[in-house]
């Protein structure tokens, strides 16, 4: 149910955060992190004889490869054997969407950085040394870098996409603003604190194993399968946990564990590869930059009766992800608001980049940064408030997405309406203009930045998960999913499930590696669904479980079963404790020879969406937030800090206050890094310039806001969410575009006669040449 929040908000609200807070639960993995007990791919002990593998990436973005000579780093002392795709038994081909995509390259190059050879040996120093004796001649063929030079050059991965509402046309027709205009948003770096990487072993009969550091472990089962010409089950891959992903091991993963995976196939002996830095920020994708146009038109009282956008996505040099990421961007084009008449496209361009690939949001920040900047460029040509034209606009109960999505349970109003309340905007609204009209040298800036984000894997079929609980015989349980832990916290919240359903405390309980002979044919841990989808398959399992323990039980006790239940590892009769422990109860249901294992599949219902019609109800449910960005910049300088960011967001029912506050903040400032400092550059020729973090700067605890509060929304929750506790992995990231805008707005108050440009991120020089330049 909406509540219309205006004024008569929230006074028991902060109670109700209070309470929730005690919820709040340790991650899991703290204790082992901060004693650097945590096992990563490259903890894994390997066996004796373990070879170590380099990966020999082109010297240039696009070309013809005449001859490459490999004798010299054949002949180094300690080299094992170069594998190449004449190496390959099966396809030489990783491409998940569209198959575009070669393991390695075969006569052509594409991009900077494209896997040419693996270079296997005695140690990983050798193999660095036998990669600088090999010599290539390549004939160069011209480069594309940018997303316009593709489109004009005709080059796509795939036809455009195009969703649409109401009439736009004829809508413009009846508007009283018009405004047009381009935006520019930069690549990201997911710079994950572990490299990619992956570990393969020999097992018998030629099954291989593969440790390996990746959101999607089915992803690179498939793959090695498809690449070596053997059945899937052949292959077993295992994750214990990653040290990042945020998008990047998605689908990113996967060839280093191929050719890994080949190694091993060839040699009969266990090859680990893992990327150093510079190889990784080289040969790997990022998030995509987006070359976007708008037109948004308003009537005199603010409401947008029209918007126009069109995307170019720059994909690199083969599809990977892109072709759902595009379809993200026009998911989330109108961000929070109600348009009655849209018209969006996307075009995904081939360029002469790494293929760029996911990374939180999934292409919704690059749709939502482009509606934000059309709203500033309206507001800054009528002359009012940007926050007038947002808040005219949210999206309210019952509201049709361009998708063709009814909103419901909507909390966009109220997450703003909220924001305003509880964090006084008056007073802010204050001390900024008091400190604005008394400083010249110094200004300050203010922002709201709601968002509205949509949780289901956007192609419907990936909506699935399981789960497979093994109730020892001494009480403890094994529980395996397909969730990925990344530093996300999702095997605590699976944890949570099982100590509740069972009441039994979480020393009992151990959550086991993501295994692909234990949990087959997986979606990979992302879309922020993690847990709402192998949560829910965990909580079948062991519901089912506790159905059988709860007859088990009222055969002992000789009570019918529906008076039973279990609490704090005791079984209760009619919510008195029995003599019957938990342990005891497995004991005896052993002895009744009553199964204790269970596995258990969840599919999301409810949803579809139809591609020919570019229409239907793709999302369990909808994210909402509002944040309130306040920033000061030096006039001098251009350089800037971010005083606050204050935000109400939506969680549902948190089931872990700690985690989800992490999630939000950590999400929060990856995207003030995106939008204001994070800045990566190819030059003409392609090469990547900002390959060390020397030359790329993400945001460090110096650059975070000085204040970042977060205030729960208390809702009622969703039921299509895992104990009604909504995802919260990606939502906030897009918190991070008000950064951008509160330096506008503060380079605004020095110099109102600042040509809007939206061009991120809005990096300290580009913050002084708003406030000299016209
Ligand atoms: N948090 C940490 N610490 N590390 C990560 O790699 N990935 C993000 C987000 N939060 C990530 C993270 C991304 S891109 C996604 S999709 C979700 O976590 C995935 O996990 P979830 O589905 O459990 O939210
Ligand atoms: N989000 C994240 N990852 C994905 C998606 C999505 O919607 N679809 C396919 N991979
Ligand atoms: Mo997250 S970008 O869906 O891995």
């Amino acid at each position: 149910m909406h509540k219309n929040t205006d004024n008569k908000i929230l006074g028991s609200k902060l109670d109700a955060v209070s309470k929730s807070l005690k919820k709040s639960i340790k991650n899991l993995d703290s204790y082992t992190h901060v004693r650097g007990e945590s096992l990563y791919v490259d903890d894994v002990n390997i066996r004796q004889g373990t070879f170590h593998a380099v990966v020999f990436d082109s010297p240039k973005a696009h070309g013809k490869i005449k001859s490459i000579d490999y004798s010299k780093a054949e002949a180094l002392q300690g080299v094992e054997r170069i594998f190449t795709y004449k190496d390959v038994p099966g396809e030489n081909e990783i491409g998940g969407i569209i198959p575009d995509e070669p393991l390695f390259a075969e006569h052509e190059v594409h991009f900077w950085g494209m896997p040419i050879a693996l270079i296997v040996a005695e140690s990983e120093f050798i193999a660095r040394k036998a990669r600088d004796l090999i010599s290539i001649d390549i004939e160069e063929l011209p480069v594309i870098t940018t997303a316009k030079e593709a489109k004009a050059k005709g080059s796509f991965i795939n036809a455009p996409r195009s969703f649409s509402l109401g009439d736009t046309e004829k809508a413009f027709a009846d508007c009283d603003y018009i405004f047009e205009g381009e935006t520019f948003s930069n690549g990201q770096e997911h710079l994950y604190i572990e490299a990619q990487g992956a570990y393969a072993e020999p097992l018998e009969n030629g099954n291989i194993k593969i440790t390996s550091s990746t959101q999607g472990p089915t992803a690179v089962q498939k793959t090695v399968a498809q690449v070596l010409g053997v059945a899937m089950h052949k292959i077993e891959v295992d994750v214990t946990r990653l040290g990042g992903g945020f998008g990047g091991k998605e689908d990113q993963a996967t060839p280093w564990a191929v050719m890994a995976a080949l190694a091993t196939f060839h040699l009969n002996q266990s090859v680990k590869l893992i990327l150093n830095r510079h190889d990784d920020l080289r040969m790997t994708g990022k998030r995509h930059p987006y070359e976007s146009t708008y037109k948004i038109g308003l009537t005199k009282d603010l409401k947008i009766l029209a918007y126009q956008s069109e995307f170019l996505q720059n994909s690199g040099a083969a599809a990977d992800l892109s072709p759902a990421i595009a379809e993200r961007t026009l998911f989330h084009a109108t961000n929070s608001y109600y348009v009655p008449n849209v018209t969006t496209k996307v075009l995904s361009c081939k360029t002469n980049l790494p293929p760029n690939t996911a990374f939180r949001g999934f292409g919704g920040p690059q749709g939502m940064f482009v509606i934000e900047s059309a709203i500033a460029k309206a507001a800054h040509e009528i002359g009012v408030s940007p926050r007038a034209i947002q808040e005219a606009n949210l999206l309210d109960e019952n509201d049709t997405f361009s998708y063709g999505q009814i909103a419901k349970k909507v909390e966009a109003k109220n997450t703003w309406h909220s924001a305003k309340q509880l964090f006084n905007i008056e007073a802010m609204e204050q001390e900024v203009s008091e400190f604005n009209k008394n400083n010249t040298a110094f200004k300050k800036g203010l922002s709201f930045m709601p968002i509205t984000f949509g949780i289901s894997f956007t192609n419907t079929p990936m909506n699935h998960a399981r789960a497979l609980v093994h109730i020892y015989l001494d009480g403890s349980i094994g529980v395996s999913t397909a969730a990925v832990e990344m530093g996300q916290g999702v095997n605590t919240k699976m944890m949570q499930i099982v100590a509740d359903v069972f009441s039994v405390s979480i020393e009992h309980i151990k959550i086991e590696t993501t295994n692909t002979t234990r949990v087959a044919n997986t979606s990979p841990s992302a879309a922020s669904s993690t847990a709402d989808l192998n949560g829910k398959a965990t909580l079948m399992a062991c519901t089912a479980l506790l159905e059988r323990l709860k007859s088990v039980a009222s055969q002992d006790l000789n009570v019918s079963e529906n008076s039973i239940t279990l609490n704090k590892e005791f079984v209760y009769v009619n919510g008195k404790k029995s003599e019957l422990s938990w342990t005891s109860l497995i004991s005896s249901a052993m002895l009744k020879r009553v199964a204790l294992t269970e596995n258990a599949h969840y599919a999301t219902p409810e949803i579809h969406f139809d591609k020919t019609k570019e229409k239907g109800h793709p999302f369990a449910y909808h994210v909402y937030g509002t944040a309130i960005t306040t920033a000061t910049i030096d006039c001098t300088r251009g350089t800037y800090e971010f005083d606050a960011v204050k935000i109400v967001h939506d969680y549902g029912k948190s089931m872990s206050e700690g985690i989800d506050l992490g999630q939000v903040e950590g999400a929060l400032i990856q995207g003030i890094g995106w939008m204001t400092m994070e800045e990566i550059a190819y030059n003409k020729d392609g090469r990547l310039l900002s390959n060390a973090l020397s030359t790329y700067k993400v945001p460090d605890i110096f650059s975070v806001p000085k204040t970042v509060e977060v205030i729960p929304v208390e809702t009622e929750g969703n039921d299509m969410a895992i104990l009604k506790s909504k995802a919260v992995g990606e939502p906030p990231l897009m918190y991070g575009i008000g950064a951008y805008f509160a330096l506008q707005n503060a380079i605004k108050a020095f110099n109102p006669n600042y040509d809007l440009k939206f061009h991120a991120p809005m990096t300290p020089e580009k913050v002084l040449m708003g406030l000299y330049k016209k």
